[in-house]
């Protein structure tokens, strides 16, 4: 059967919260397991999509928090499919502070490897992606570089 081709914006997602005060931390900035909890599960919608299915997290990294983020704040998430292997995907999400003018400031990029699963959790294949421009391009061979590096990692038993 031939393997079904996917577009990165068919299954891309922009989500908007705003930081409450059930999400600080006792220092009063955003909790950074909230945001990992939000970074998780809008990388596992739009594995979904891209999959057409089920999916589970294999793995999180360069989950590099760069600013905090205090209450009241809009908190913007972006996330997409940077790179697929025969039944992973890696899944950048960045993360960003926005002001009442739409200005954005970073303050977390994660890369997130999830695999499709069948209804027995068993990997199944994924769709590939159509790469459209060259910053798609670029992003899927540094995806490249990170799957060696998570392979050599997991090798080395980090
Ligand atoms: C993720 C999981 C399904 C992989 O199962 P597996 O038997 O190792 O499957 P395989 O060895 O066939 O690997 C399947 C794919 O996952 C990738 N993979 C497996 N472990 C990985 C890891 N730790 N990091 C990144 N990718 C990983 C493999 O590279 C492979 O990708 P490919 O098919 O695109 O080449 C299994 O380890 C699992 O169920 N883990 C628990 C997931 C979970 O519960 N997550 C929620 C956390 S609370």
């Amino acid at each position: 059967m031939e393997q079904e081709v996917k577009r990165i914006s068919d299954s891309m997602i922009e989500h908007i919260y705003q930081v409450r005060p059930e999400h600080l931390n006792a220092a009063g900035r955003l909790f950074g397991g909230q945001l990992m909890e939000w970074i998780d599960e809008i990388a596992g919608l739009v594995g979904m999509r891209h999959s057409n299915g089920n999916i589970t997290t294999a793995s999180v990294d360069n989950l590099r928090f760069i600013r905090g983020a205090y209450q009241n704040d809009l908190i913007v998430l972006m996330a997409k499919v940077t790179y697929v292997g025969n039944t992973s995907m890696e899944i950048r999400v960045d993360t960003y502070v926005e002001d009442f003018q739409g200005t954005r400031k970073p303050i977390n990029r994660a890369y997130l490897t999830l695999v499709a699963v069948d209804s027995n959790d068993v990997p199944r294949k994924v769709p590939t992606i159509l790469l459209e421009t060259e910053g798609e391009k670029a992003e899927w061979e540094a995806a490249k570089r990170r799957k060696e590096l998570r392979i050599q990692r997991q090798k080395e038993g980090f």
